[in-house]
């Protein structure tokens, strides 16, 4: 019993220092989250590229998660079969063809999806996450 709850602490005594030296000697193991959207203001009907770019310092990708507003809608697990997932938002029309670890194109694009797109990253093991978020307008023809 002693033992068992001795070993319980150090270990998270143990996670805890490792943690604070990384955040101490800055080497969050994830940098440079940023998303382009190309074009940014689109015509309804029309395509646009969602870029995400990411630094993963050496460590490896767990998923990259894209949202419109709260709400996700595609999702990449390289550790997952099939690593791509889709998720139903109203109006989103992922072309998954040309979607991957790094890009998503959205197609058909409806008036109502103007608004504040992310991507999040989070790295394997370690669980380091950030994103960004950028907005993109659509205008009539
Ligand atoms: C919309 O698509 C048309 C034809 O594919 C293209 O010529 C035009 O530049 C696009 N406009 C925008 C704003 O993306
Ligand atoms: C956008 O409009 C479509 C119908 O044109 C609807 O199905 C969808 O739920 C709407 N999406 C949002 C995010 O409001
Ligand atoms: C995506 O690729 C698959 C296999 O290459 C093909 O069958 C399908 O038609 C393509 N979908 C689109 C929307 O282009
Ligand atoms: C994702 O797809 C784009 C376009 O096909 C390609 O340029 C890019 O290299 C791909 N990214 C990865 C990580 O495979
Ligand atoms: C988009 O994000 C900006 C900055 O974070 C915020 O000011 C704005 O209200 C957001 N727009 C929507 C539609 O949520």
């Amino acid at each position: 019993m002693y033992c068992y709850y001795v070993n319980k602490y150090l270990i998270a005594f143990t996670v805890l220092t490792i943690r604070l030296f990384i955040s101490f000697t800055d080497v969050f193991p994830l940098k440079d989250v940023v998303l382009t959207i190309e074009p940014k203001v689109v015509q309804r009907f029309n395509h646009s590229k969602l870029r995400c770019s990411y630094d993963l310092e050496g460590q490896d990708l767990y998923t990259v998660k894209w949202y419109r507003g709260r709400f996700e809608f595609y999702r990449y697990t390289p550790s997952e079969d099939p690593s791509t997932k889709v998720f139903p938002v109203g109006g989103i029309t992922v072309d998954v063809n040309n979607s991957n670890s790094t890009q998503v194109v959205l197609r058909d694009i409806e008036f109502n999806l103007s608004g504040n797109f992310s991507c999040e990253v989070t790295t394997d093991k370690t669980f380091f996450t950030r994103d960004d978020t950028q907005p993109m307008l659509v205008v009539r023809k």
